[in-house]
This record gives structure tokens, C-alpha cells and sequence, in this order.
């Protein structure tokens, strides 16, 4: 089998190659290009393509991946939100994920997040190296006894629910699907007019698009803390933008952001950034931006190169799928 690799990075090919070294009958071909309209001839002679999550697998790209004879889509990721299942469906190419690498991976980023932003270790990183000892500006605030909205409390969601748990903080969860016995379930406009802390852990989909709009902000706590590391639409960036002029928003920690496909992963350090509300939002002292680095550490990154490859060997043995999407 043969597997077109879109959008790879240096530091997960070491990770795949140490995965398919048992596995002789699996061959991957890296390409460093994302899977898009200009690159989908890229996977001609293939047999499936592995995409990650900026990789924009719209109706048009798969329809050129079924005329170049691509049978299956490996996403590397869980989200699958960048994917036209409808249009793969139609073309009957299959679409598998990886729904659990490390949702510690994820949680932990969020804590980094929550933790960073109240207690300024990255102001304090800076003014040390400078023999700046002034703690002026460095006021932070416990986690203990605070209480954390958790909107969407799957893999991630819970995860983080049982670190917070351990601070000592009040957890409220709002899932409309999840039956918890340990937490406290409630209504989205209860968690936002109770909440120190939010962190938002839903898939992006109908429903949930800017599910943090105008109105949302209105409800929550003046200087409320707002964590997304799980898709950037979630999040109107405009609204973020008003509540943090305001005051109403108090701390932003974010992972992705709505239009991060233009950005992130790649070094645009020589560049002038052309996305005026990212560099809006960099420029606030109380927001703090990482690239989508969430799911970034050696324990996920060797889960996903596993899971992917199982995930290609069913296929190619025509195993029962355990990880289809459609
Ligand atoms: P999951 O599928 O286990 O959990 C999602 C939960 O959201 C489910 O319990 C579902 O019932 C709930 N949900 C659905 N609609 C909702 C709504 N309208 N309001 C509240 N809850 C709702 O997914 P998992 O693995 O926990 O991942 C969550 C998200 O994190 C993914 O969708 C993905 O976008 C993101 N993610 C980000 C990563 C990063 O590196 N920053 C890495 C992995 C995932």
C-alpha cells in the first residue's frame, strides 16, 4: 500500500519510519506541501493520502484524489472537520482517524495555558534574564477553589476535568451528550455566568461555529480567563478582540485560531504578518497564542504514527475498520 503524506513535518517522519519498519507491505511517500486543489496531483499513483488537520480535503480535492485512483484518506488527527465526508462518501473512499492519541497531551497544554497566563512565568522567564527581580505586574491568582467551565467533556474534556480536579478547582461541565458521575453537569449559560475559567473542548461543527460570539462574553464574569486548544472557529476572534478591550475577557491562552491554516507550522518570521486580528490579538498582554502545539508531545506523536498505520493495514487487508469515520 501505498500512502501519499501531505503537509510533513521534520519531526514526526522519524516517528512513521520506526512505525512501518514492521511493516514492510506499507510504503510512504513525504511530501512537505499540504493536500490542496494545486497539490491533489501530487497523489497520483497512490493508493491513500495521510492528511493532518490544515490539510483542505474540500469536495474538489476529492473529487481529484478518486480520479487519480486514491482509495482511502488517513487522517493523522481526530478532528475531522476539514474533510467533505459527504463528497468522499460519493466517491467511496474511505476516511479514517486517530479519536485518541493522548488526551492527557491536549489537557496538560490547557493547564501550561491557564497556569502561564495567571502566574506570568513567560514575563518572568524575560525580567529575571534582565536581573529584573521587580515583582510588579507578576500578580497571579490560585487555581484552587476557582471554578472551570468545561464546554464538551469527551477524551480531552475529562482529562482535563481530573487534573483540575487535583488543584482543587470547582469543575462544571457542559456536554450535552457526556453522562459524568464525578462532575457537575450544567447549561452553556450557567457555566458562562459561573465560570473563573473556560475551556473549550467540542468539535467544530453547526452547532458550535463562534459558539463564543458577542453575546456569550456578555454573559461570563468581568476578566474571565478563556482557553481553546481545540478548533479556532469555535471562537468569534472579532468578539475575543471587543471583550479583551473592555476588560471582559482577563486572560486569552489559545491553540488554534480560525484562519491558523495560513499560519501555523511553518516560520513566517521573514515575513510582514498580513492577518491584522491575529496580530490584534498577539498584541494584547494578556492573551497568550501557541501553533496548534496541543497535541505535541512524544508520547502522541508515537500514538498517532501507530494508529494511522494500523489504521492502513485494515484497509489494505480489508479488515473490519475500528477507526472509520465515515
Ligand atoms: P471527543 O469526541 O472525545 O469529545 C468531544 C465532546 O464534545 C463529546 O463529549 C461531545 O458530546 C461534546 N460536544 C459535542 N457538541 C457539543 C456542544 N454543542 N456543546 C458541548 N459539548 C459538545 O473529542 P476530544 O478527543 O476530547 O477532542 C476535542 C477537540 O479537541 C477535537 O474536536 C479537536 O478539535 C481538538 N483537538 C485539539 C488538539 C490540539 O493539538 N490542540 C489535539 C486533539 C484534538
Amino acid at each position: 500500500m501505498n500512502i501519499a503524506f501531505f503537509s510533513t513535518q521534520k519531526y514526526e517522519q522519524p516517528f512513521f519510519e520506526r512505525s512501518i519498519n514492521k511493516h514492510p507491505q506499507i510504503e510512504i511517500c513525504y511530501f512537505e506541501q499540504a493536500l490542496n486543489e494545486q497539490t491533489a496531483l501530487l497523489a497520483k499513483g497512490f493508493d491513500a493520502v495521510c492528511v493532518f488537520v490544515n490539510d483542505t480535503v474540500i469536495a474538489l480535492v476529492i473529487e481529484h484524489l478518486a480520479e487519480h485512483g486514491i482509495n482511502t484518506i488517513l487522517l493523522r488527527c481526530a478532528g475531522f472537520n476539514n474533510v467533505d465526508l459527504v463528497a468522499a462518501k460519493a466517491h467511496n473512499i474511505k476516511v479514517l482517524r486517530v479519536p485518541a492519541y493522548s488526551p492527557e497531551a491536549v489537557a496538560e497544554h490547557c493547564v501550561a495555558l491557564m497556569l502561564t497566563l495567571s502566574r506570568k512565568t513567560h514575563k518572568a522567564y524575560n525580567r529575571v534574564r534582565e536581573d529584573n527581580f521587580d515583582l510588579n505586574g507578576l500578580l497571579g491568582f490560585n487555581l484552587h477553589g476557582k471554578t472551570v467551565g468545561i464546554i464538551g467533556c469527551g477524551k480531552i474534556g475529562l482529562a482535563l476535568c481530573n487534573i483540575l480536579n487535583g488543584f482543587g478547582a470547582h469543575v462544571l461541565v457542559c456536554d450535552p451528550y457526556a453522562t459524568l458521575g464525578n462532575y457537575t453537569i450544567t447549561d452553556l449559560d450557567s457555566l458562562l455566568t459561573q465560570s473563573d475559567i473556560i475551556s473549550l473542548h467540542c468539535p467544530l461543527n453547526e452547532q458550535t461555529h463562534h459558539l463564543i460570539n458577542d453575546d456569550a462574553f456578555n454573559k461570563m464574569k468581568p476578566g474571565v480567563m478563556l482557553i481553546n486548544t481545540s478548533r479556532g472557529a469555535l471562537l468569534n476572534s472579532k468578539a475575543c478582540i471587543n471583550a479583551l478591550k473592555t476588560k471582559k475577557l482577563g486572560y486569552l491562552g489559545l491553540d488554534v485560531y480560525e484562519q491558523e491554516s495560513e499560519l501555523f507550522f511553518k516560520n513566517h518570521s521573514d515575513e510582514i504578518n498580513q492577518d491584522d486580528i491575529f496580530s490584534r490579538l498577539v498584541s494584547f498582554k494578556n492573551v497568550l497564542i501557541t501553533g496548534h502545539q496541543g497535541f505535541f508531545t512524544q508520547e502522541a506523536l508515537s500514538e498517532i504514527a501507530n494508529t494511522t498505520i494500523q489504521n492502513a493495514i485494515e484497509i489494505n487487508e480489508q479488515r473490519p475498520l475500528t477507526n472509520e469515520v465515515l
